[in-house]
């Protein structure tokens, strides 16, 4: 397993919001959390990202225990996460929201000296054909030079992805992608999402869509009240009576 967390016990002010959650992702697999808004979700996947401490349990990472790392760390280990509402800055241009977002920047780390200034120069080129590679693939590239700031709601999401793209990452988090875009655009972020599936990276896709994930998942989580429910295939959670009583309102 890539990443396991085991027996996650969270409270809020005396409030039970994770109840001995455990979950595993598989490498190269993409896994979706699933439930009703207020199931804890958000909370599991922060306590996975690092940005919020779990009371109890355990996080694993890559065989190494991350439980009480910070979440800057876990970026640089290739934990990335998007946020449920893109955060771009709107006054640089798309290609520059990129070229920010990239991890280790040597020109920032060592600010003096020629071979250091050769050096960050070499990394930006790296950097910028990254970048380009990474907005041709989400089919950003013409935009590149445009202020993020008009970009479309579905643009922005699409950015979102590419700046945590720049990031490398193994373990690619993403809270509700689908949140707020229109359907045709939460279709195309849905193949995306199985492209870099595809290119091996693992995913973990936090949504209350239950329709739309299930096309995607290779697992699915159902968590609902705090605790998990059920898991299993898309299929087998789908005609699980306990998942229709109480996330579908139906059975
Ligand atoms: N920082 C916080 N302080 C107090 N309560 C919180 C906090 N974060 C989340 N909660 C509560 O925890 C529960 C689960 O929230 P959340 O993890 O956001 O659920 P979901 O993402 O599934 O909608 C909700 O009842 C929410 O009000
Ligand atoms: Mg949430």
């Amino acid at each position: 397993m890539l990443l396991e967390a085991r027996d996650i016990e969270k409270s809020y002010v005396g409030s039970r919001v994770l109840k001995s959650v455990s979950v595993a992702l598989k490498p190269g697999s993409i896994t979706a959390l699933i439930g009703p808004n207020g199931a804890g979700k958000t909370t599991l996947f922060d306590i996975i990202s690092g940005f919020v401490q779990a009371d109890s349990g355990m996080v694993r990472y890559s065989g190494e225990e991350i439980t009480r790392k910070p979440a800057f760390l876990r970026a640089r280990r290739g934990i990335v996460k998007t946020f449920q509402i893109p955060h771009e800055f709107g006054g640089l241009s798309v290609l520059d929201n990129l070229l920010v977002a990239s991890s280790d920047q040597i020109g920032e780390r060592f600010p003096v000296g020629l071979w250091s200034r050769r050096a960050a120069r070499e990394q930006e080129r790296v950097n910028t054909e990254t970048a380009y590679g990474i907005l041709e693939f989400l089919g950003l590239l013409a935009s590149r030079e445009v202020k993020a700031e008009t970009l479309s709601a579905g643009e922005k999401k699409l950015l979102e992805l590419a700046r945590a793209l720049m990031l490398a990452p193994r373990l690619l988090m993403l809270d509700e992608p689908l949140a707020g875009v229109p359907v045709s655009v939460g279709e195309q972020i849905l193949e995306h999402l199985v492209d870099i599936g595809a290119q091996g990276k693992t995913l973990l896709i936090v949504e209350h869509n239950l329709e739309a994930v299930m096309r995607v998942a290779d697992w699915v989580y159902v968590l609902v009240d705090g605790e998990l429910l059920a898991s299993g295939r898309p299929s087998d959670v789908q005609c699980n009576e306990r998942v229709q009583a109480a996330y579908l309102g139906k059975a």
